[in-house]
């Protein structure tokens, strides 16, 4: 099975850039962010605290993830309900920063996420997919872009749904996350070793995903030599 890593921090493009080279190749796409947006949505609906090892230790008995893949789009169920818009508001994007500092709730994705390459072609996004979830995977990318054009970028995607949010605050979420994602103890944002590194900062979409196609396509070549 061929699997594909594509790291990188908040807003670098990953989830479109990894959708798209994976449709492009024929590849599952996998987002694993989604699982601990889900874990942290469970939890602020449950009025727990997302930092509280205990309170998580409550709750992940009784959460249910499941990824379908529904003509080619992963959409996430938590405990049967399909969540994937739910979890995509601010508010989820943070629990599921402080949920995924939590060790507890690293191991428990664990195997959800091995499982799916053992069986599949996939392209994982993640933050710790080449360092930890996928170390042998076939290719490892690290995708990422100056904080302001992930601001930026991220600012324009949610004023369509609340114009009255504005870019600093964007901003200040984008680096909030970026510190805590970079800075936990336990599989903090980082490059793999092996990883190849992509700056997608003064690159478009197209230019993005023809770029990772062409690091997937260049790698697998040199396999075959
Ligand atoms: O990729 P995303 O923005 O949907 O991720 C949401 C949060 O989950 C992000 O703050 C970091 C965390 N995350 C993680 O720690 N490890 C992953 N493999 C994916 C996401």
């Amino acid at each position: 099975m061929i699997s594909v890593a594509i790291d990188g921090p908040s807003g670098a493009g990953k989830s479109t850039v990894a959708r798209r080279a994976a449709e492009a190749l024929g590849y599952i796409y996998v987002d694993t962010g989604a699982l601990y947006r889900s874990i942290g949505l469970f939890a602020l609906l449950a009025g727990a605290d997302c930092k509280n090892e205990d309170h998580l230790r409550k709750i992940l008995p009784i959460i249910k993830l499941e990824l379908k893949f529904v003509e080619g789009e992963q959409r996430v169920l938590l405990n049967g309900k399909d969540v994937s818009e739910d979890i995509r508001t601010p508010e989820a994007s943070m629990a599921a920063s402080d949920v995924s500092a939590l060790p507890l709730v690293r191991e428990y994705l664990l195997d959800l996420q091995r499982n799916m390459a053992l069986s599949n072609n996939v392209i994982m996004d993640g933050r710790d997919i080449g360092t930890v979830i996928l170390p042998e995977a076939t290719v490892k990318i690290f995708l990422t872009a100056s904080a302001e054009a992930r601001a930026m970028r991220r600012y324009s995607e949610l004023l369509a749904k609340n114009p009255s949010v504005t870019y600093e605050e964007v901003l200040n979420d984008i680096n909030r996350r970026d510190e805590q994602d970079s800075g936990r103890s336990i599989a903090p944002l980082k490059p793999a070793k092996d990883a190849v590194i992509l700056d997608s900062t003064m690159r478009n979409l197209d230019e993005t995903v023809s770029l990772v196609i062409r690091t997937v396509c260049e790698k697998l070549s040199t396999l075959k030599e």
